[in-house]
């Protein structure tokens, strides 16, 4: 299937097969598509935490609003968070990054607000949620992407320190009965020509 194919087929899903799971290797590679996300300066300010224990779910689904049935009926719940701790962030790359690199970030970021600081830490995070969307398409995996969860409660669910939530996302097998499919309900988007220019 070609890539535009895929992107075709992807739809949020509503509605979660509870029996059928993921199996262990998709699961695995699923964390190094993570992991290879681009990122500016290879920043990588992000954790991303997986939850597939029947507890910590029934724990998020209280703190996902809308969203309760799909993180208890989902195979995992990918919880993703963006560093908290501007100074921790600072150390980590002056260990683990390239002088220029740690120079871009010194001459060009940290002398932004820390609110400026924290909003690029989460554009680079907003990325690795696109890869990880598109290789779900990719891998035949359904998913659901949930701005629609309470991230300081996510954030003491997970214990999550010096991290804070931004978004997460269920995956798993959908309901074969789920109406949002493309077959049922089909995919909804603005005319092209608005959106994409050619000069
Ligand atoms: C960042 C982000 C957050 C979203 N949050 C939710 C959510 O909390 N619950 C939900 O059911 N759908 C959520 N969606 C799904 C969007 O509504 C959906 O992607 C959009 O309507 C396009 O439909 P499609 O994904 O089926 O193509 C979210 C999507 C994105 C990208």
């Amino acid at each position: 299937m070609s890539f535009l194919n895929s992107m075709q087929n992807r739809y949020t899903t509503k509605k979660y097969n509870p029996n059928k799971k993921i199996n262990s290797e998709t699961i695995n590679e699923l964390k190094e598509i993570l992991n290879l996300s681009p990122s500016s300066i290879n920043s990588q300010p992000w954790k991303f935490t997986l939850v597939s224990n029947k507890k910590t779910k029934e724990q998020l689904s209280k703190v996902s609003w809308l969203n309760a049935s799909k993180v208890i009926d989902c195979d995992t719940v990918v919880v993703f968070s963006r560093i908290d701790n501007i100074s921790l962030f600072e150390k980590q790359i002056e260990e683990e990054l390239p002088t220029g690199a740690v120079g871009y970030f010194k001459e060009f970021i940290k002398p932004q607000s820390e609110e400026q600081i924290k909003s690029w830490f989460g554009h680079q995070l907003y990325l690795s949620l696109g890869v990880f969307l598109s290789a779900c398409a990719e891998m035949e995996i359904d998913a659901t992407p949930m701005e629609g969860i309470e991230p300081d409660n996510y954030n003491t669910i997970l214990e999550l320190e010096n991290y804070h939530t931004m978004v997460a996302v269920a995956i798993g097998y959908r309901d074969p009965e789920d109406n949002n499919q493309p077959s049922k309900r089909p995919k909804s988007r603005r005319n092209i020509n608005q959106v994409v220019e050619t000069i």
